[in-house]
């Protein structure tokens, strides 16, 4: 088989992070408060425009707070289960890495015994079984299994306990029903094209009652803390940053924000995100040595689109993954290292359906190779 003609235009399919925004040229980025002080006017004001930008992108609504911390997702996530778990029992939902993790640190590091439900890779487990009398945390979108909540309506309207959603793979790129999050976060890496390092905390009000009600019986370091004398320190949510953060990703991810709305904000990030889903759900439905990961349609992630491939093993993909990448057609697409050996294309907004589609005979041609 000859190598086809037309090669993705950009080739990037990286899980995290994710795609730049079409059009991204570091040159666009605005550099003014680049060797400044975060605290100065221009500091804050920048990262208030992140925030606002934020907030108008995701549709949040006024009873949620949202704040940029440190860490990344990671960071915002155990900062959230530091400062605000213990108060009651803790269920802790588990289908794939990320959420594996979670469990880690609730049972490890925090030793709140949860209970804890698990699936296994492809699949969800039973959301109508679980006791909201108890803080739930979950995954919404599983990005090592492809697999996602399929909505918010396994969460009831009225609950004893408190959501803490992991949307780090879900946000720019469904409709979050936010009257059903207590807390989520994220990072601005994934669907945003943005950079690691900074994580994004959002905060319903119940979350914020929990924070200022209860203290739990653990050190917090000074980056996980959120309050200040029994009350939430509200200046994190409006670009009073913990600690020093750095401007320059700050600044990408307003360029990102600002490529966001271009597109037609929240609405036209999620279409962008389906046309790339559907144009690698046709590659997929063409050959029969491909298939989902995630069984089921209703809770198939439309991110990180996690595949099978018939008769692989950890060494086939490596191989079929490098031949791409050495190609230029397709980077990093190996599924996670602790996922079952497939391959794993992010289809978010950042990512172009042409090249989706200019994806189709290469993975033909990969694959041809590699059998050789
Ligand atoms: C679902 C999920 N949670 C957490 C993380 C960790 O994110 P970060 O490295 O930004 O802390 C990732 C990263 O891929 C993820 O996909």
């Amino acid at each position: 088989m000859l190598k086809p003609a037309v090669r993705p235009e950009r080739p990037y399919f990286s899980s995290g992070p994710c795609a730049k925004p079409p059009g991204w040229n570091p040159n666009k980025l605005d550099t003014r408060v680049l060797g400044r002080s975060h605290r100065s006017g221009l500091g804050k004001e920048r990262l208030k425009l992140a925030i606002d930008l934020m907030r108008e992108m995701l549709g949040l609504p006024d009873s949620h707070r949202i704040g940029i911390v440190p860490g990344s997702d990671t960071g915002a996530f155990e900062m959230a289960m530091w400062s605000m778990l213990g108060e009651r029992p803790v269920t802790a939902l588990a289908w794939e890495s990320f959420g594996e993790g979670w469990v880690t640190d609730a049972v490890k590091q925090l030793r709140l015994d949860p209970t804890v439900i698990r699936a296994d890779y492809g699949e969800l487990p039973d959301l109508a079984q679980l006791d909201w009398t108890s803080d739930v945390l979950f995954t919404w979108n599983g990005t090592t299994s492809g697999v996602r909540v399929p909505d918010a309506d396994w969460i009831p309207a009225s609950r004893g306990g408190l959501s803490f959603a992991d949307a780090t793979s879900a946000v720019f790129a469904y409709y979050i029903d936010w009257s059903k999050v207590d807390v989520a976060t994220f990072s601005w890496q994934k669907a945003l094209g943005g950079e690691g390092g900074h994580g994004v905390l959002v905060l319903g009000p119940r979350g914020v009652e929990r924070l200022e009600n209860f203290t739990p019986d653990r050190p917090l370091p000074k980056i996980f803390r959120l309050t200040s004398n029994g009350k939430l320190i509200e200046s994190i949510f409006t670009g009073e940053t913990i600690n020093t953060p750095s401007m320059l990703a700050v600044e990408d991810a307003i360029f990102a924000l600002k490529w966001a709305r271009s597109v037609g904000g929240l609405k036209g990030m999620i279409a962008r995100t389906e046309a790339n889903a559907m144009a690698l759900d046709r590659i997929v439905a063409d050959r029969n040595w491909l298939d989902y990961l995630a069984e089921d349609p209703a809770s198939r992630s439309n991110t990180s689109v996690c595949l099978t491939v018939a008769g692989a093993d950890a060494a086939m993909i490596k191989r079929l993954a490098k031949l791409l990448e050495d190609e230029d057609v397709a980077y990093d697409i190996a599924g996670y290292r602790d996922a079952p050996p497939g391959l794993r294309i992010w289809c978010g907004a950042t990512v172009d359906a042409a090249d989706i589609e200019a994806l189709g005979p290469w993975l033909d041609w990969a694959w041809e190779q590699q059998a050789k």
